[in-house]
């Protein structure tokens, strides 16, 4: 990413240069201007690593998009970004991805050339300039066949096992310039899977998207888990979003023999749990071999085996995300 960390560095004392003044504004607007396009944005968010949120977030992208919603996801985990993998996009990144860039910018050009009568070659090729410099600080979601749009830091890396390393402000301005260079057309919903815990990255997330209309906390029913929850609501709290759900993940687990739901550490932990902290309870969901197997395959759960509980349980958990929070 050509620009990362800029503006990190700088926060807002008066050591900027015009030339950084004049950057930093300029990704404010694109900021506005992508963001803009967006209806509904909700990030998904969690105290603790490896509780579901990856999966949580692709399910209910791809359960919105099959219910007939434009939607897109973002992955701003940039040290695990394993959106793409879990959608079934795994060579996408790289020469793959710049291909990619190429082609919808040719297209998007092509289409906005199509509108326009040109009185000379001269007017024409001004007209194409300034697209070129336009798209020289835009990137493109990656869409799938079910027509979900994705954007993620593993789209950036030369391969996938590339580790990144960055120091902190270079991380916050990496993660900044994924949510305000993404140009994602018109979309009705926005998922963004956060990467976990109160720091600073997630805090960046929520700090560059504030006018959120949800966040989702994924817990898994283990005392341990929702105390880091906690601190995730009152972190939440602290910025100007109204609405926080909450999703207890791996909540049952289902006897493949007789059908029973086995509430293995207790039952309605959950929703205890949110009605203690006043945040709105959305549901929960089996923990089920067939989702953590789905990365195998070509897509989530949601998308490979649509009459799965889980799926199914998706499906109503979007419902009661538009009833609570997205009711327009
Ligand atoms: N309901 C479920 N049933 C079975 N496996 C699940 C379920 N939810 C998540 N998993 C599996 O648990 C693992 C962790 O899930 P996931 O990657 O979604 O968590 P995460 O919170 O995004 O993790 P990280 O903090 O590392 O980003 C994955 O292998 C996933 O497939
Ligand atoms: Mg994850």
């Amino acid at each position: 990413m050509p620009e990362q960390g800029h503006h990190g560095h700088h926060g807002h004392g008066g050591q900027m240069t015009p030339e950084q003044q004049r950057q930093m504004i300029e990704q404010e607007l694109r900021l506005a201007k992508n963001l803009g396009q967006i209806k509904h944005k909700i990030v998904v968010m969690s105290g603790k690593g490896g509780v579901g949120k990856s999966t949580v977030a692709a399910n209910l992208a791809e359960t919105l998009q099959k219910l007939g919603y434009k939607t897109g996801i973002l992955d701003a985990d940039i040290h695990g970004p394993n959106i793409p993998k879990m959608l079934g996009l795994e060579d996408i990144y790289g020469e793959a991805f710049s291909e990619n860039q190429f082609e919808t910018f040719k297209q998007i050009t092509e289409s906005r050339l199509a509108e326009k009568n040109f009185d000379n070659d001269e007017d024409k090729l001004a007209f194409i300039e300034s697209i070129k410099q336009e798209f020289n600080t835009t990137m493109f979601p990656v869409q799938l066949p079910s027509g979900l749009k994705v954007m993620s830091m593993a789209f950036l890396l030369e391969s996938i096992d590339t580790p990144i390393i960055w120091r902190g402000p270079q991380k916050t301005g990496a993660i900044k310039q994924l949510i305000s260079d993404c140009n994602w057309g018109e979309l009705d919903y926005l998922i963004i899977d956060n990467p976990p815990g109160t720091g600073d990255e997630p805090l960046t997330v929520l700090q560059t998207i504030p006018d959120a209309d949800a966040v989702i906390m994924v817990t898994t029913p283990n005392v341990v888990s929702q105390e880091d929850v906690l601190k995730c609501v009152k972190m939440v709290g602290m910025m100007n979003i109204n609405h926080i759900g909450l999703i207890e993940n791996m909540a049952y687990y289902i006897c493949p023999h007789c059908d029973e739901k086995l509430h293995i550490f207790g039952e309605g932990n959950g929703e205890k749990f949110a009605e203690e902290m006043e945040i709105t309870y959305l549901g929960d969901l089996p923990i089920e071999e067939k989702v953590s197997d789905s990365p195998n395959h070509d897509g989530v759960i949601s998308t490979i085996d649509p009459d799965d509980e889980v799926s199914k349980r998706f499906v109503e958990i979007v419902e009661e995300i538009q009833e609570k929070f997205t009711k327009d």
